[in-house]
């Protein structure tokens, strides 16, 4: 008789959904035979990686048949100069969901609870389940909520805190609904927390935020022990192909989690394109600009076509289509272009839609605008 190998794995991974990523482009244009496809859908950086990172990966190839510096020596010392830090607060990723796991594996298992808000971060329960644990999920606030639709709600998740609870995830700002804390809302459910929770605040997406309110989190790392903070090259540094993140936390927690990091995690082009690219503010600047006009020109189509949107201080914005938004994201794979659907996050009637430049951002809304005008999208 045939083995089930599914009754084999640990419980935890037997009730996993494994993570959808967004449609690769080469997968549709076999599909449906389109070409000059636009993807839109994992809120890459349109404008690419530095030039640096280019030239750095032309100077004199690194030496593949040797192992990484497992240390990632020259990258942390650079971003602990950046972010004044010590090299021991610094835990190197294979993108900043490697860390997300790592942190998972050493502080979760069996019996323990983690807590994230509705709507967070879908790789959040993939982490928290995987090792056992049990995940406590609270309520978003409401869509119609006047300062924060969607947003993370910070007194149901201070209320689902128990004996067991070992790990609090906060996305700021929230993949995929866009939505953020600021300062003072943060520091306050912190301090909050009790001191044996380790509060991780997700930052992927970090350097696009501009809010004069948004939390400089790593400030506080010396008052909040308990405190990791998480990035990632994957978005505005443009390195999501070669899988670089990091956390900052207390050097005690960063042990740990080096404890469970796989030795060489971090691939040596990956480490030399990641230094590369700190180098490099003059394009970080143009990209959070661009990004900025992206969300005004996407912020105002909506408006014009009365589409109901959630406000978004990231590289990406989310329309709710108020009816299942299944058959437009199939009418746009049909014009080339690759959206994302969320239904995954209890979101059925939204599309994500990756913020791109002046040119790209057109593009996709005059196919919206045809896909809507049809009889297949009308309203
Ligand atoms: C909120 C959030 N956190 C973490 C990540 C993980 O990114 P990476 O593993 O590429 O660093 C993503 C990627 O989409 C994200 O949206």
């Amino acid at each position: 008789m045939a083995v089930d190998f599914k009754s084999l794995a640990v419980k935890g991974v037997q009730g996993l959904q494994p993570y959808l990523p967004g449609k690769p482009i080469e997968e549709l244009e076999r599909e449906l035979g389109v070409s000059n496809t636009l993807k839109l859908a994992s809120n890459e950086n349109p404008m690419g990686p530095s030039t640096k990172v280019i030239d750095a990966l032309h100077e004199p190839t690194p030496q593949l048949d040797l192992y990484p510096d497992g240390g990632g020596f020259i990258l942390k010392d650079k971003l602990s100069k950046k972010l004044d830090v010590t090299q021991s607060q610094i835990t190197l990723g294979n993108g900043s969901n490697d860390v997300l796991d790592m942190i998972s594996r050493a502080f979760l298992c069996e019996g323990r609870e983690a807590i994230y808000s509705e709507f967070a971060f879908a790789v959040y329960p993939i982490c928290i389940q995987a090792v056992g644990a049990t995940a406590r999920v609270s309520k978003a606030l409401p869509t119609d909520h006047t300062e924060n639709p969607y947003g993370h709600d910070l007194d149901a998740m201070s209320a689902l805190i128990t004996d067991q609870t070992r790990v609090i995830f906060i996305a700021n700002p929230n993949n995929p609904t866009g939505t953020w804390l600021n300062a003072n809302e943060l520091d306050e459910f912190i301090s909050k927390v009790p001191e044996t929770v380790v509060v991780v605040v997700d930052e992927a997406y970090f350097e696009y935020v501009t809010e004069p309110e948004y939390p400089d989190t790593l400030q506080w790392l010396d008052k909040y022990p308990n405190l990791i903070v998480t990035r990632t090259f994957s978005k505005i540094y443009a390195l999501a192909g070669l899988r670089v993140g990091y956390a900052v936390c207390s050097e005690q927690i960063a042990d740990l989690l080096n404890r469970v990091r796989q030795p060489f995690n971090v691939n040596t082009p990956a480490l030399i394109s990641a230094s590369a690219a700190l180098d490099d503010n003059e394009h970080l600047a143009t990209c959070v600009a661009i990004n900025k006009e992206g969300i005004q020109f996407w912020e105002a189509a909506c408006q014009e076509r009365e589409l109901s949107y959630i406000p978004t201080v990231g590289n990406f914005i989310t329309i709710d289509f108020k009816r299942d938004a299944m058959p437009i994201y199939e009418a746009m794979l049909r014009e080339a272009v690759i959206l994302r659907p969320i239904a995954n996050y209890g979101l059925p009637n939204h599309l994500r839609i990756t913020i791109s430049t002046p040119e790209e951002n057109q593009q996709c809304l005059d196919a919206l605008d045809k896909v809507l005008g049809s009889n297949l999208g009308s309203k």
